[in-house]
């Protein structure tokens, strides 16, 4: 048996499904959770095969310094996953970028008072990468976001960039300065299958050219996809290749919004997806945020982007989470599943500006 390994944000998209994966690779879990008498939330995970003979749930929150000694204590790896996602926060800098840089940081010091941590994997985001002020066709490990640009220009979802970005800055330092084995991998906007029962905020995107959610339309201009399994299979071969260091994108296709709904348009005529995007010029090229050093080192990318979309619509159908059909955008969600989708959308996401939800 492997680990035990810690997974933080274990309730939520990434988290359920990484432990999955885990538990199928015979590892001891140890997943942390905000409300462990939270049944909703946490029975999925209770449900997971090898759950009852190796996993084991704990309560830690980012806001408590030292939240994590106990769950950390004794364990020989860290995945850690969770984030504060509140985006309609009036009090970002204390609500979100706090709890997340010293969360992380709090963190790390549980792994240095362990002693038994050997490597720490941290899940980013695409949203430390590429914000910033004049966008590049291509994207590698080497960029940074533009935290002073963030600040600045207050686009919505800034206070979720500036705190991934120095959330994972602060850690760095926190590594060299104390020996601790860091690595983070860098998702772009996930797409596939989930088990938790809420629709992830990743979805209420990448699903928006059948729900007609307009606002989101704009991140898909230039987009950037990574299957869920895939993810988080990358996140288990970096935990466990002896090679790997630094960090790592995760990103397996680009396209633009006109080819996505053009694939979308042949492969899902039961909905009514649109191709054409005011204000988005149709000659635009893709963005790339290239995946090659995650490649290099042996990893390969399974899942086409059809796999993650079937799979995606696949779940929100069974989970009633999306209409089976529809006729036109506009008024595709005006049944009792298309409102969840779209109160959901607003629960989660509190805002009208898409680009909140960039990876
Ligand atoms: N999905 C994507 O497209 C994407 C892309 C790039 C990066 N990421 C990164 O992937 C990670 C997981 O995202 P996700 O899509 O799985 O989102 P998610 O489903 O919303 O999960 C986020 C998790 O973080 C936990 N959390 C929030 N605030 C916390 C706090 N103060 N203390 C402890 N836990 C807290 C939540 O726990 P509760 O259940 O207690 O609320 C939840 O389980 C995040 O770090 C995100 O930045 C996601």
């Amino acid at each position: 048996m492997k680990g035990p390994v810690v997974v933080t944000g274990a309730s939520g998209y990434i988290g359920t499904w990484l432990i999955m994966r885990l538990l199928e690779e015979g590892y001891i879990v140890r997943a942390t959770v905000r409300d462990p008498s939270n049944q909703k939330k946490n029975q999925p995970l209770l449900d997971l095969p090898g759950a009852s003979e190796r996993l084991t749930i704990w309560k830690a929150d980012l806001d408590e310094e030292g939240s994590f000694d106990e769950a950390i204590e004794g364990c020989s790896g860290v995945f850690h996953v969770a984030t504060p996602m509140d985006f309609e926060s009036k009090d970002p800098e204390n609500e979100v970028i706090k709890p997340t840089v010293n969360g992380l940081l709090s963190i790390m010091k549980s792994c240095k008072k362990a002693g038994t941590v050997k490597r720490v994997i941290f899940t980013s985001s695409a949203g430390t990468v590429n914000v910033q002020e004049h966008l590049k066709s291509e994207y590698d490990e080497s960029s940074w976001t533009d935290i002073e640009f963030c600040r600045r220009v207050k686009m919505t979802g800034w206070m979720y960039f500036v705190s991934k970005t120095l959330a994972e800055q602060a850690a760095w330092e926190f590594a060299r300065e104390n020996g601790i084995h860091f690595i983070s991998i860098i998702p772009t906007l996930v797409v596939g299958p989930f088990i938790s029962s809420s629709m992830p905020p990743s979805l209420i995107t990448a699903l928006s050219l059948i729900t007609g959610n307009e606002p989101h339309y704009s991140i898909l201009k230039q987009v950037q996809f990574v299957h869920l399994d895939d993810l988080c299979i990358a996140h288990i071969f970096l935990y466990e290749h002896p090679e790997a260091n630094g960090r790592y994108i995760c990103s397996s296709h680009d396209v633009t919004i006109y080819e996505l709904a053009r694939m979308m348009k042949e492969r899902y005529p039961q909905y009514s997806i649109p191709q054409k995007f005011e204000g988005i010029d149709d000659g635009i090229g893709r963005v790339c945020f290239s995946s090659k050093k995650l490649i290099d080192l042996g990893f390969k990318f399974r899942y086409s982007m059809e796999d993650m979309f079937d799979a995606a619509i696949q779940t929100c159908r069974e989970k009633k989470l999306l209409p089976l059909q529809t006729k036109e955008p506009q008024c595709g969600i005006g049944n009792e599943a298309g409102e969840h989708v779209a109160m959901d959308a607003k629960r989660v996401n509190g805002f009208d500006d898409p680009k909140v939800l960039r990876a």
